[in-house]
């Protein structure tokens, strides 16, 4: 039995091909970094959505709803590609058309659960597409270049264990304060390869928060939470956070939490009651089981980054390869810093 927060969307034969057909015509104008491409997509999701099946349907309206933790595409097989005996330079990686496809492919994807990509200007710099794989070392096998004492940076680009968290910014959900946009509602991953089958893990977050004891819940929506600076962003961008708070209502879906297992502590001012619902929360995600997926070329996984924490374990094959972008849903009120394609203030 699924849990009742993630759900799987299998596309037929034909809806298969349609989607390879939109993602070859989107790398072939640039991929999701090129203007246009951003109206192309939704245009091409529009087609997608009216070939949809009932239940194909109300499965994506729960995630439109902000009702559902993840969202698994599947049936969407692409021509076999072999794994190289390690990740060569990220930015050639990056721009390889193959790469290109699978990041076009996500951008239809995102446009059917009626998301925008963008991305960060402090963030991957500036570019909507990032790579996720043992880059930088840390993983359970060294790179050939890799020192056997250097700090590895905790970044989806090296290969260490990332332990539970939504995605940075901390500052806000949805709506932008203070200068900085909102985190953003959902990310999207596939794999160019992933052959060792590590799975991308997920918690979803409303069984957590309905277990705990109200005044606790309450506690989490004060702002007592402090956050470090995250290591992905550009050199002198990106604050650490202070007094923030980890959950707040949203319209869509009911509540945002922000969290980090290795970047969140108590701000100074918390006080007794706010120390003791934080700790029974890390203890509830803790004894949690994640949800796993084995990501591969075929399938996409598209996370609510709202009511979900996602993580992984220390890589061990360095031939492992994901293709990850952000969506903002349509409630999200961001700084935007330029429309097409989509970039928004950090
Ligand atoms: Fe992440």
């Amino acid at each position: 039995m699924p849990h009742s927060e993630v759900a799987y969307l299998d596309f037929d034969r034909e809806q298969g091909q349609a989607i390879a057909l939109a993602s070859d015509s989107l790398t072939d104008l640039g991929g999701p970094q090129a203007g246009k491409v951003a109206a192309q997509a939704r245009l091409f999701a529009k087609q997608l959505e009216s070939t949809l099946s009932t239940e194909q349907k109300s499965t994506l309206q729960r995630f439109r709803d902000g009702l559902l933790s993840a969202l698994m595409f599947r049936g969407m097989p692409c021509p076999t590609d072999s794994p190289p005996e390690r990740l060569t330079d990220i930015s050639v990686m990056a721009r390889s058309s193959r790469c290109q496809y699978l990041a076009s492919r996500n951008q239809v994807l995102l446009a059917l659960a009626q998301h925008r990509s963008f991305a960060f200007d402090i963030d991957n710099e500036g570019q909507q597409v990032r790579l996720v794989g043992n880059f930088k070392g840390g993983g359970s096998i060294p790179r050939p270049d890799e020192k056997p004492d250097a700090e590895i940076e905790i970044s989806s680009h090296a290969g260490l264990q990332l332990g539970p968290h939504t995605e940075a910014p901390y500052n806000c959900s949805t709506t932008a304060s203070n200068g900085h946009s909102p985190a953003p509602c959902a990310l999207i991953l596939t794999a160019r390869w992933n052959p060792a089958h590590e799975p991308t893990h997920v918690i979803p977050l409303r069984g957590i928060i309905e277990r705990m004891a109200s005044l606790d819940v309450l506690a989490l929506t004060s702002p007592s939470f402090d956050f470090t600076r995250s290591d992905c962003f550009a050199r002198g961008h990106g604050n650490a956070g202070k007094a923030v708070s980890m959950l707040q209502y949203n319209a869509n879906g009911g509540f945002s939490l922000r969290y980090n297992s290795y970047r969140f502590s108590l701000n100074d001012n918390a006080d007794s009651a706010v120390a003791r619902a934080f700790a029974a929360f890390q203890e509830a995600v803790n004894s949690t089981r994640p949800e796993m997926f084995d990501l591969q070329a075929d399938t996409a996984l598209l996370i609510n980054n709202s009511r979900a924490l996602h993580g992984r374990s220390i890589i061990r094959d360095n031939r492992r390869l994901l293709v990850r972008q952000f969506g903002y849903s349509r409630f999200a009120a961001p700084i935007v810093i330029a429309e097409d394609p989509l970039l928004v203030r950090g």
